[in-house]
Parts: structure tokens; sequence; C-alpha cells
């Protein structure tokens, strides 16, 4: 498993953070989305002073990760943890300041391959998603106890999906001849109700629920939109936040939260910055990157991606 995942746009991400960690005597960096540690591995391997703090919430990323970065441990601190904790996590570590930040949004190939996890629409599993198994509802509970409104509601904002209301009334009947449980039930259903038109169109007609569910079960959205302003409070002055988004709704609430704070203070209309009014970060580049063509063919994963990157310029 370990060796098979390929982590996105590593190189673009290495060479975004380096500026950060260069030159700096005891760079530290969190990798707010460890995973499989493929990100942190490799930026360990290049930068030998570097000490990472690694943060997942699901216990298994974690088991692996920690294996994987064995021979690193002296400069690895792993916490098992969601990362808008991330005032707690550094006061654990005992610093205030960090050079560099990663978030890499998402589910992980652990997850998204895993017999028994409910990610894939592609496998038969039961529905679980959570990427912490020990806390919240799951996907099936979800299905389960939700109103049809709510149901119809997380599928339109959170899976940006057209037929969300004949969905959520097919699961609403379904659900009371017997509990939805499995992906393939699920993903049968959708098939049920989507016209046939549009399942031609758009790939796997269960992809925008299966993506709903999960941001639903996991809180994806409101943990992103919270941790961002607490992550760039927390990098020093030269330090840089890069993250890799999937979907358009997680990549807008970072163009928001980057526009915000890449804002000038001074008030409009003034011909000048007045004095401690210019903004303290600026945009790395302008706008999001895409992953290479090249890199898309050696890893599909990639065709998704949206990078963006910041800098903190000023105290
Ligand atoms: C796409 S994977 C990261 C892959 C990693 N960069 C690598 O190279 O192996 C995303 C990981 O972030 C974790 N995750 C997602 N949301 C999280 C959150 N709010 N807090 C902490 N971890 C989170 C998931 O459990 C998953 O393991």
């Amino acid at each position: 498993m370990t060796e098979l995942h390929l982590p996105v746009s590593l190189n673009r991400t290495i060479e975004l953070l380096a500026p950060s960690i260069e030159g700096k005597e005891h760079p530290v960096v969190v990798d707010g989305t460890l995973g499989l540690a493929g990100h942190s591995l490799a930026l360990l391997e290049r930068f030998p002073h570097l000490t990472i703090i690694g943060i997942d919430r699901d216990s298994e990323a974690i088991e692996h990760a920690s294996k994987r970065l064995s021979s690193y441990s002296s400069r690895v601190r792993i916490y098992h943890d969601t990362y808008d904790n991330l005032r707690g996590i550094l006061g654990n570590f005992g610093t205030e300041y960090v050079d560099g930040i990663l978030l890499d949004l998402g589910v992980s190939s652990l997850q998204l391959d895993s017999d028994d996890r409910g990610f894939s629409y592609s496998r038969e599993s039961a529905l679980d998603m959570r990427m912490n198994r020990s806390r919240g509802l799951t996907a099936a509970e979800v299905l389960a106890t939700y109103s049809e409104s709510d149901l119809s509601r997380i599928l339109r904002e959170f899976g940006e999906e057209r037929f969300a209301k004949k969905i959520a009334q097919a699961i609403v009947a379904e659900r009371e001849l017997s509990p939805i449980t499995s992906s393939n039930r699920l993903v049968e259903l959708i098939k049920q109700v989507i016209p046939a038109p549009a399942r031609r169109l758009g790939g796997n007609p269960a992809k925008r629920t299966f993506q709903a569910l999960r941001i639903e079960v996991n809180g994806e959205l409101s943990i992103l939109e919270r941790a961002l302003p607490i992550a760039l409070e927390r990098l020093a002055v030269g330090g840089r936040m890069v993250v890799l988004s999937f979907q358009s709704l997680e990549d807008k609430i970072v163009k928001r939260a980057f526009v915000e704070a890449t804002a000038k203070r001074t008030p409009r209309g003034l011909p000048v910055d007045l004095p401690g009014m210019e903004s303290k970060f600026a945009l790395v580049f302008n706008g999001s990157e895409k992953a290479s063509e090249s890199e898309i063919l050696i890893n599909p994963r990639a065709t998704s991606v949206r990078i963006r990157a910041i800098e903190r310029v000023a105290a």
C-alpha cells in the first residue's frame, strides 16, 4: 500500500516550501494531513535540518506514517488530531510560529482503497466514511437518520448534485424497506434515480453523493474554514503555507482565506499604504496551479488538484 502511493505534486510542493526552510537554523514544518507521509518523508530527506509536526485524524494513517518515518523519529512529532487544533498542538510541541504548513486535503489512498471504510463508490464496503473511526456518525447513520430536506441540502451543497432532491427522496423511500448500509446498494439506488442521459456524462453518477456524504461525516469544510486563519496566524515571517485542494468547494474556501489575508488594510481611497496597514501576507503566485500533464499521466489522482501558496511577509 505504502509503496503504491504517489504523493500529489510532490516536487512542486517541495519547491514552494523550500524558501521558507532553507537558510533557517531549526526550521519546523507542519504537515496537517500526514496521511501515508509521502510529502513529509520527501521533505525530511531533502532538508536534513528540518523538523516535521505531522497531524492526522485517522489512526490507521498515523500508524502507517509512524512506521514510514521511523528512521527520522528524532525530527518528527506526530499528533492524532485535526489540523484546526494547531494552537493546542504547537503549544504541546513548544513553539508559537512555524516556517511552513502543508495541507494535502481529501482522502488518502489508504482510506480510498480500504475494503471496510466506505469512501469509494467503486468497491463494496460498509458505509462508514469517518476519517476518525472513534467519533461521530457514519455515512450509513447519516442516511438512516437525516430528514429528506437535510439529505437533499448536503447533496446539493457538498456534492453540487443536480438531482439532490430526487436522490434524497429515493434514500428516504429505500430506508423504509431496510437500512442502507453498503456502498453498492447506495450506488445502485443513485443509478436508478439519475436519468439515463445525465448518467452518461460526468463520470460515475455516485461520485457527487459520496463526496457530499464524506464532507458531511467529517465536517471537512467547516474544519478547513476554521483552520486557515489559525494556520496563517502561526506562520513565521518568511514562512509559507501550501494547500492542495481536490474539489471546488475546498479550493473556494482556500482562495477566499488567502485573498482576505493578502488584502491591504489601508482604507480604500487613500493613495498610499498607511504605516502598519500593509498586508502581512503575499501570494506566492496568483490564482491556483494545476498538476502537469506528465504528472497526471502517472498519477490520475493529480487530475483535480489545485495548488495555492501564500507567504508571511511581515510580523
Ligand atoms: C490526501 S491524504 C494526505 C496524503 C499525504 N500528503 C501523503 O503524501 O501521504 C489526506 C489525509 O489527511 C487526513 N485529514 C483529512 N482531514 C483532516 C483534518 N481535518 N485533520 C487532520 N487530518 C485530516 C486524512 O485522514 C488523510 O490521511
